[in-house]
C-alpha cells in the first residue's frame, strides 16, 4: 500500500469518526496537512450534519469554504467536541511533533479548545522517541537570532526554514538533532525562550484518540492503548 493510499483510508476512517461520534450541530476542528486535505474532502459527505467548523490555518480555511461548509471564526466558539489533525510524529504517550506544514501555531490553539484530539496519520509517522523528524519553532522575525542561540543551547541544531512565512506573519525554525526522552518538559522550556510563538511539540495537549493507517487496516487507538 502507498503512503498516499494509506492517509486516504485513515481520511475516511476520520469522517466515519465524526459521523459517530460528534454530536449532530456541534462544531468540529480541523487540522492542516495533505492528511487533513483528504480528511476534509471526505468531510464534505457530511458537512450537513456540522454546526460549523474551525480551520487551523488558511489553507484549510479555503478547502473547507471550497466544499461549502461552514467556517467560524475561533473566538465565536465556546465549545469544540471534537479536533482532527495530522502529525509529523507520534509516541507511545500520544505526544507528537507537529508543524511540518508551518501550521502549529494555530493547529496547537484550535486544539486546546477542543475536547477531544483526534490524530490521524499512517503508521510511518509512529515513532519510539520524538525528535527524527525536525522540531518547527516558530518566531518573532526580530528574535530570529536569539532563539537560534537558545536551542543551539538545548543541544539542538536550528535552521532558518527558506522563504516561509506563517499564516501569523512569522518565521519558522526546523530544529535537528533533539532526542526527546520528555517532550513536556522540552515543550516547556521552549515555549519559555523570549520571541518563541509556539514550537511544534504537542505534549501538554497531546492526542486523545489515534487513527493509524496500517496496511491491514486503520486501527483505533485511546490513551492507554497507544
Ligand atoms: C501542519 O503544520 C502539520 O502539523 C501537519 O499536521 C503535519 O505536518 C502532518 O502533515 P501531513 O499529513 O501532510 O503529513
Amino acid at each position: 500500500m502507498t503512503q498516499d493510499a494509506l492517509k486516504q483510508a485513515v481520511a475516511l476512517a476520520a469522517r466515519d469518526y465524526v459521523a459517530a461520534h460528534l454530536p449532530a450541530g456541534a462544531i468540529l476542528g480541523v487540522g492542516t496537512g495533505s492528511t487533513a486535505n483528504l480528511f476534509i474532502d471526505a468531510l464534505a459527505s457530511i458537512k450537513d450534519r456540522l454546526g460549523g467548523t474551525v480551520a487551523s490555518s488558511e489553507a484549510t480555511r479555503r478547502r473547507l469554504e471550497g466544499h461549502d461548509i461552514r467556517v467560524l471564526d475561533l473566538n465565536e466558539v465556546e465549545e469544540m467536541e471534537i479536533y482532527v489533525d495530522g502529525a509529523d510524529e507520534i509516541d507511545p504517550g500520544m505526544a507528537m511533533i507537529k508543524g511540518g506544514g508551518g501550521a502549529l501555531t494555530r493547529e496547537k490553539i484550535v486544539a486546546a479548545v477542543a475536547k477531544t484530539f483526534v490524530c490521524i496519520c499512517d503508521e510511518s509517522k509512529q515513532v519510539a522517541t520524538l525528535g527524527r523528524f525536525p522540531l518547527p519553532v516558530e518566531v518573532i522575525p526580530m528574535a530570529r537570532a536569539h532563539v537560534s542561540r537558545e536551542l543551539i543551547r538545548l543541544g539542538g541544531v536550528p535552521q532558518l526554514r527558506a522563504g516561509f512565512v506563517t499564516d501569523n506573519g512569522n518565521l519558522i525554525i526546523d530544529v535537528q538533532g533533539l532526542h526527546i526522552t520528555r517532550p513536556a518538559e522540552l515543550e516547556a522550556r521552549i515555549d519559555g525562550i523570549v520571541g518563541v510563538v509556539t514550537n511544534g511539540l504537542f505534549a501538554r495537549r497531546g492526542a486523545d484518540v489515534l487513527l493509524l493507517a496500517t496496511a491491514s487496516g486503520v486501527v483505533e487507538r485511546g490513551r492507554d492503548s497507544a
